[in-house]
């Protein structure tokens, strides 16, 4: 028997497979979906949760980052302050002849807008178009009623770090970390979870001695890319960027994307960024509060610059999928092909650490399966499984990358032991029931 592994090449695989075992589904699907907009099912909110954990206690388990839950909507002038209102736009055009929509860099063809659609030249000229989302707070719809849905989580930690620093008596350099939802207009949302209208951002803002910026902006960079090799990311897949002068945003002073190979090409996954005190200067002259450090120890007095890492979360469980999944594709001895598809996840990700399966519905078996899983689920996320095959339950539990699948046969019965079978493997080993957390424990510590 010989067998090859192919790696995902198209995205429509993995959102059949999302769709199928309840990790994606597209957001009101029975009214002929919403665009750009996705719910997470069972094992998807489970997966998400636990990238968002993963980030928090990457961000929070040091003594110099505190974390945050501001709330989405916040006071108009601070989109004002933060450039938001100005800048945070992208050039529109109409294609007059079939009446797409699109941005003008997007149409840009030997230096004329070309409609991507028919190809006419016939387009109007560029509108600037603000990506915020717009609505009313109480119940007149007047210009003075208007509030914004965040458009990044940054904000609501630039505006809270006066209450922060002195609350939780932090001393610079200290990082305020923050995982919420982020909404953008985006005129061309697209690939699945990559780009889409409602998202979530994980974000910290670090705030340190502006003469020191430049040293924790290198440090970030190299916690932050060893942070997603840890999560299981593939080296090769990861491409990391400086931006070129000219193509800095308008808050920042020095930035760098992590880049990931996605099927549908390198994409910028994390931005890290050296924001300066653009920021806080900001809402210092736009609310007149001030937004200064004082140096007990040097007795100096300054406003901080501040280091950030972004990364949208949906985004990062996507390049998790997409470089977890695999399909081992064996010849059989009879001329057959078989293909076992793996969500090869880091187990801290899985949705389900380990999957039990009674190998008949007899009740003396569904008793001991079931009493194993009422243990094993005070440690972690299980799912019990009886129906079909157990080669078919295996295969299941292999497609939403289940590390562990423990089979109660009729012999555990009587010797108290499983088999415990390995997802990458499919190594099968028989151990005592009693030693099954233990194991399972051990297992995950060892991992990476
Ligand atoms: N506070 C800085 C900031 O928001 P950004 O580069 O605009 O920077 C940070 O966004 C990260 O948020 C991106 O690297 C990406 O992972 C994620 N992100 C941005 N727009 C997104 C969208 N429309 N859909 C999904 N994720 C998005």
């Amino acid at each position: 028997m010989s067998s090859k592994i192919e790696h995902l090449k198209d995205l429509s695989t993995l959102v059949s497979l999302c769709k199928r075992r309840g990790l994606v589904f597209q957001s009101s699907e029975i009214y002929g979906g919403l665009g750009s907009c996705w719910d997470y099912g069972p094992l998807g909110s489970q997966f998400k949760l636990n990238v968002k954990l993963a980030w928090w206690q990457a961000m929070t388990r040091r003594s110099d980052v505190v974390g945050l839950d501001a709330a989405i909507l916040m006071h108009p002038t601070v989109w004002k302050a933060s450039g938001h209102v100005d800048t945070f736009t992208d050039p529109l055009v109409d294609c007059k002849d079939c009446k797409t929509r699109f941005r003008e860099d997007h149409g840009m063809k030997d230096g004329k807008v070309v409609c991507p659609n028919c190809q006419s030249e016939n387009v109007t000229e560029a509108r600037n178009f603000n990506l915020m989302f717009k609505t009313f707070m109480g119940p007149v719809e007047d210009d003075g009623a208007v509030v914004f849905l965040r458009p990044e989580t940054a904000q609501g930690i630039f505006v809270n770090f006066e209450n922060v620093q002195t609350s939780a008596r932090k001393k610079i350099p200290f990082g305020i970390a923050q995982i919420g939802k982020s909404f953008r207009n985006e005129i061309t949302p697209g690939n699945f979870i990559f780009r889409t209208r409602e998202f979530e951002q994980m974000e910290m803002q670090y705030f340190v001695k502006p003469d020191t910026a430049s040293d924790h902006f290198e440090q970030w960079k190299e916690t932050r890319k060893n942070f997603l090799l840890a999560l299981g990311l593939k080296e090769e897949k990861l491409k990391f960027v400086e931006h070129g002068e000219n193509e800095l945003a308008h808050y920042a002073k020095a930035a760098f994307d992590v880049e990931y190979e996605f099927p549908f090409g390198w994409q910028e996954l994390e931005g890290i960024h050296n924001r300066g005190d653009f920021d806080l200067k900001q809402h210092q002259e736009f609310s007149s509060k001030k937004l200064e450090y004082f140096d007990e120890a040097n007795k100096e007095k300054y406003v901080p610059y501040v280091i950030e890492t972004a990364i949208g979360c949906d985004r990062l469980c996507l390049a998790l999928l997409c470089d977890a999944y695999r399909e081992e594709i064996s010849e059989l001895d009879n001329g057959k092909t078989d293909k076992r598809v793996v969500l090869g996840l880091n187990p801290q990700l899985s949705p389900y650490k380990a999957a039990i399966l009674p190998l008949s519905k007899k009740p003396h078996l569904q008793e001991l399966a079931h009493k194993i899983e009422a243990d094993l689920i005070t440690h972690w996320e299980v799912n019990y499984d009886e129906s079909g095959s157990i080669g078919k339950r295996y295969r299941r539990q292999d497609e939403v990358g289940t590390p562990f699948c423990i089979t109660v046969d009729f012999e555990s019965v009587d010797d108290k032991k499983v088999t415990i079978r390995h997802r990458d493997s499919m190594e099968q080993e028989r151990i005592e029931i009693e030693q099954l957390t233990k194991y399972i424990a051990d297992a995950f510590h060892q991992w990476n």
